[in-house]
């Protein structure tokens, strides 16, 4: 019997495969139904700073000035269940799972808001996710000053609370080795890789913007699994691998690369809850054909620990891949 015993964030989880942050985890029905499917943990929709901000800064002053931002806040309840609500959720999940429950923030700025925090474990979150959802688009604004606001955050929710802390990054940033190391540095302990940005289109014919919801396939693996590979064992922190895990096939490659845990979205709204238990079979089956008893003899064999300079390396898998144009070329039409 192949055990799926493992440690995420100082947690123990009896798979590593976790419901990322979606509408899914988000009653108590869904978390039900996810446990039942075998998630080893799971991931609460997330709060968001501008709910937060706007219980602390008196709604009746906004509801006045009717603000935009107060009715889409109040749109974010009918995702969420709100500030009290959740606090609710945490506590009937806690009561009713036997498996960890990890909230989740999403913001961008230290201040009031991130007070909260507090309340999410004093109800019973085993864990907490902050979600830095933020796109500078400010000429002006340098890159290090972003990082700085990061650490400032994740610095200000870590004085907060006791339970651990893994931060949800975005791949861009222009030494994401760097940042993840002061990102420990500043108190996490774990880090998802990676958020994945909503990025909106342009309608011809009203010539209006239009945000669209595309859920991901396994093309977009490859990033989290080479961030993956190069951050395993380099710092001292749990790695979670969001973005394009559908199949068992994906969950055994960034297992190889060095995740502790696998989270899922797309797949699990796209296949239901249940597709959970097919990705553990496939997972289970491939570690029984390869002699391995334990998903730890998997994790990280395939990490860049084994090469000496992993910046070298991958200019020369590039380079190889260029010269070997056009045998290489995956298209439909080939
Ligand atoms: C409908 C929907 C809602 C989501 N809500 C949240 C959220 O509240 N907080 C969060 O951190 N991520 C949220 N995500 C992002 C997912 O947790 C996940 O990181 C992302 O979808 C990439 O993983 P996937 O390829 O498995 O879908 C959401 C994704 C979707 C599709």
């Amino acid at each position: 019997m192949v055990e799926l015993d493992t440690r995420y964030l100082g947690l123990d989880l009896s798979s590593p495969l976790v419901a990322s942050a979606s509408p899914l985890t988000g009653s108590l029905d869904g978390l039900r139904r996810l446990e039942a499917a075998g998630a080893g943990a799971v991931v609460l929709p997330s709060l968001f700073e501008e709910q937060l901000t706007l219980e602390a800064d008196q709604v009746g002053r906004l509801l006045d000035a009717g603000a935009d931002s107060l009715s889409k806040a109040l749109t974010l309840d009918g995702y969420n269940a709100g500030p009290h609500g959740y606090l609710a959720l945490i506590e009937k999940a806690r009561a009713t799972l036997r498996i960890p429950v990890i909230a989740s923030l999403n913001g961008v700025t230290p201040g009031a808001w991130v007070e909260h925090a507090t309340l999410l474990e004093e109800v019973g979150a085993d864990a907490l996710e902050l979600n830095i959802y933020y796109v500078s688009s400010s000429p002006r604004v340098r890159g290090s000053e972003v990082e700085r606001r990061y650490l400032e955050l994740v610095r200000s929710v870590r004085q907060r609370v006791g339970i651990p802390l893994a931060v949800k990054l975005s791949p861009y940033f222009s030494s994401v080795a760097n940042l993840s190391r002061q990102l420990v540095q500043a108190g996490a302990d774990g880090l998802v890789l990676f958020n994945r940005f909503y990025q909106p289109d342009l309608d011809l014919e009203s010539m209006e913007v239009t945000p669209r919801l595309v859920l991901s396939t396994s093309e977009e693996l490859r990033l989290p699994l080479r961030w993956i590979a190069i951050l395993h064992r380099e710092i001292p922190v749990s790695l979670a691998a969001s973005t394009g895990v559908h199949t068992a096939a994906d969950a055994i490659k960034v297992l190889m690369a060095g995740a502790d845990v696998v989270m899922m979205t797309s797949a699990l709204l796209r296949n239901g809850p249940e597709h959970l238990r097919a990705v553990e079979t496939g997972l289970r089956d491939w570690l029984e054909e390869h002699g391995m008893g334990t998903v730890g003899h998997l994790r990280g064999m395939r990490s860049q620990r084994s090469v000496r300079d992993p910046a070298a390396w991958e200019r020369a898998n590039y380079i190889t891949m260029l010269a070997g144009y056009p045998d290489q070329v995956h298209t439909e039409a080939r």
